[in-house]
């Protein structure tokens, strides 16, 4: 085993310790499509794996988001729901999960993560302000912008490289965020958008450190941070596992810990609290809650549903408490330390250290013969569904979109392509599964060639932007 972590944690139980704990009681059936079905299905679907049915997908690591499969008592909770127009029960519960686990003092229900990013981002955000944040993330940076503020990528420097093994490549550069408060003066910061673990960057976590420094720092300037806490449970473990000091300390404590660093957060409850939809927005400041239970009524559902069934709330504070026990994050993270062990020890490149939710394959390294400019990452999605019946995500120059203040392509760094991994969904079996279809896809990658975009939308293009093949250069019309 290469990873780091995954030793510790087999050191440490002495056994293969990512076992999940819990056995199948329901199942789904999915099957495997021919290649010519899913040659089809691709370019149907403009060469966007968003655009293919899931009807048409194998094993689907498209997203980690609503996706979970949830337990037995979950369901139960759905038969609970009790569905008031106003203050039902479910409400209550979720919002004492969220006071108990997260520490937040009030909460606001929305129907899944972006609700509550578009309600923050519109009632803290003054036009023209920053928001310098630890690498940016698609939704959360166009409601940002959309409230008309200019985010600014504080990250460390190694978040951007792959192959660095720095163990926490989702902090904040703390220099570099201080020079941003002395630049533009910190009354011109709307607030610091800190996330834990960065999606973009490989599911990379921050540190205790990190966040106890920032949290000094920003007192001294008197600035606010605002959490996105969707795959904050995976951050805590991955500080138990790695920092100092917090290997006797359960996951659910150091959450506690980290967010008693911040003003409040939002979250997307599809991710870490195992539901299939929802989303809250927690804060301490009761004048801050006041606008925020506002501005929930107009855009989301009363402030005591906002968006969900009471149903759905229920199963949610029951996903809660079941997302932060430390044997499910143990083999949830396990999962993913294991398909990501597989492809390293074929020297397949992805991001390293492997991250909480997924293995992110670098495109760059697998493909150096396709300019960024023809979407390495988004052939390598096509590619590995077309081999394989497998589907993961384009996270690089596509979902990046383009400069609002050019309008040119932003470049970023990472070219990434990313196969997340549903919780609670899949076997050890998938895995060696999608670890082959992995390999096929590189063994046959000096013969791939690039995509052209031939559709683009105006926002968050890489859900529905089509593309084309690039022919060959002694191919008609080439
Ligand atoms: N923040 C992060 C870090 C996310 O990963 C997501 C969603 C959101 C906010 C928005 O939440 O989807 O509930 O509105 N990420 C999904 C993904 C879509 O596939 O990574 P949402």
């Amino acid at each position: 085993m290469n990873d780091p972590t995954f030793k510790t944690m087999g050191q440490q139980a002495g056994r293969r310790s990512w076992a999940e704990p819990w056995k199948i009681k329901m199942v789904e059936p999915i099957h495997l499509t021919s290649r010519e079905e899913r040659e089809t299905a691709l370019v149907d679907g403009g060469y966007n794996t968003f655009l293919v049915r899931s009807e048409d997908v194998y094993i689907d690591l498209l997203t980690d988001s609503g996706t979970s499969a949830m337990s037995d008592r979950q369901w139960a909770g759905i038969m609970l729901g009790d569905e008031a127009y106003a203050g039902s029960r479910n409400f209550y519960h979720l919002e004492e999960a969220v006071q108990t686990y997260y520490g937040y003092r009030f909460m606001v229900p929305t129907h899944q993560g972006r609700g509550a990013e578009h309600l923050i981002s519109q009632v803290v955000i003054k036009p023209g302000q920053y928001v310098p944040g630890n690498m940016y993330f698609t939704t959360t940076r166009l409601h940002q912008e959309l409230a008309g503020g200019k985010f600014v990528d504080v990250i460390i420097e190694e978040a951007h490289n792959p192959a660095s093994l720095h163990p926490f490549k989702g902090d904040v550069d703390l220099d570099k965020l201080e020079a941003l408060f002395v630049e533009v003066g910190a009354e011109n910061v709307a607030y610091v958008s800190l996330a834990g673990t960065v999606n973009m960057a490989g599911g990379q976590p921050v540190s205790m450190g990190n966040v106890r420094a920032l949290r000094a720092l920003c007192d001294r300037y008197g600035v606010l941070i605002y959490l996105d806490a969707t795959r904050m449970v995976e951050n805590a473990f991955f500080i138990q596992q790695r920092e100092e000091g917090y290997a006797e300390k359960s996951v659910a404590e150091i959450l506690l810990e980290f967010c008693s660093y911040t003003d409040g957060a939002w979250m997307s409850a599809k991710k870490d609290n195992l539901v299939n939809i929802g989303g809250w927005l927690a804060v301490n400041d009761p004048d801050l809650f006041d606008a925020l239970r506002n501005m929930v009524v107009i855009y989301e559902g009363l402030h005591t549903y906002g968006g969900m069934a009471g149903r759905d709330m229920e199963a949610l504070a029951i996903g809660i408490f079941e997302g932060v026990q430390d044997d499910h994050v143990r083999s949830r993270v396990g999962q993913v330390l294991y398909l990501g062990d597989l492809l390293i020890d074929w020297e397949i490149p992805i991001v390293r250290p492997v991250g909480g939710h997924g293995i992110f394959l670098d495109a760059k390294g697998f493909y150096p013969h396709i300019p960024q400019g023809q979407f390495p990452a988004q052939t390598l999605a096509a590619e590995l569904y077309l081999e394989s019946g497998v589907r993961g995500m384009e996270r690089g120059i596509v979902s990046a979109g383009r400069d609002p203040a050019t309008g040119d392509h932003r470049h970023p760094a990472l070219e990434l392509m990313r196969l997340a991994i549903p919780r609670r969904v899949y076997t050890q079996a998938h895995m060696d599964v999608v670890a082959e279809a992995v390999k096929a896809a590189y063994d046959a990658r000096e013969t791939t060639r690039g995509l052209k975009m031939v559709y683009e939308p105006a926002y968050l293009r890489f859900f529905q932007a089509r593309f084309e093949r690039i022919p060959k250069t002694n191919e008609k019309g080439a």
